[in-house]
């Protein structure tokens, strides 16, 4: 059945469209956390929702690759858009990923940077370019950009602005670059695809409660739809 592929979300909505449709279904609890296997499609996927935030996002990208042995990983879940362009229900992809809350500007290094790290650490190119190629044969939209993620759910203008200027990010999240550490550390290829739940404004919470599972199930489907074309 091939390599087995890891399916991430952060909360329950971003993946129970895809574990319904796996068979041959079994669950394992671990680390306080349950992990779906199973097959679509004749591919084996192991899928699991991490908790909100890039702490719990980094336990479970690291689970997922060192105890259950995947060997490629894709995120599926919302955003909040800082571009304008960017509309609810609108598909982004991650050409790369950098934290906005990390910061130790105060020894002279940019936001975003710890000795050793990157401030922006790229997807995998073949996945972009299959999600591209997939969009395409869908005759959807798919947008591509900077992805900035922090520990903060962002509902304010200011901050937003911030985040936008300083990473030259078009959306942002909580998990997607605590994702792309763990995964270019173990040399796991890996791909962050976002559905728009809300813009990071003032309005973000109420939004966010009213698209949260439309727009997970947009992008879940959209990686379902991926994983069929996967090894084509
Ligand atoms: N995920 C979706 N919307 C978000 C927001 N406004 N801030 C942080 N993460 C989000």
């Amino acid at each position: 059945m091939g390599q087995k592929i890891a399916v991430m979300g952060a909360m329950p909505e971003e993946i129970e469209p895809i574990i319904a449709k796996l068979e041959n279904l079994k669950v394992t609890e671990y680390a306080a956390n349950k992990y779906y296997e199973g097959s679509y499609r004749g591919k084996s996927l192991v899928v699991a929702y991490s908790k909100i935030g890039k702490v719990f996002a980094t336990l479970t990208a690291t689970l997922m690759i060192e105890r259950f042995g995947c060997k490629q990983l894709l995120f599926s879940g919302v955003a909040g858009a800082i571009s304008d362009q960017l509309k609810v229900g609108d598909l982004i992809i991650a050409d790369g990923l950098c934290q906005h809350d990390l910061d130790i500007t105060a020894f002279g290094h940019p936001y975003g940077y710890v000795p050793e790290g990157e401030v922006c650490i790229p997807t995998d190119k073949k996945l972009r370019e299959l999600a591209k190629r997939v969009a395409k044969e869908k005759g959807l939209i798919l947008k591509e950009g900077i992805i900035a993620t922090g520990d903060q759910f962002v509902a304010n203008a200011e901050r937003k602005a911030w985040i936008g200027e300083t990473f030259n990010a078009d959306a942002l999240e909580m998990e997607g670059a605590a994702v792309a550490v763990v995964c270019s550390a173990l040399n796991v290829p890996f791909f962050i695809l976002r559905a728009i739940s809300d813009a990071a404004d003032m309005d973000a919470g109420f939004d966010f409660d009213t698209f949260l599972e439309s727009s997970a199930k947009t992008s879940a489907d959209f990686i379902l739809s991926m994983v069929e074309e996967m090894g084509k």
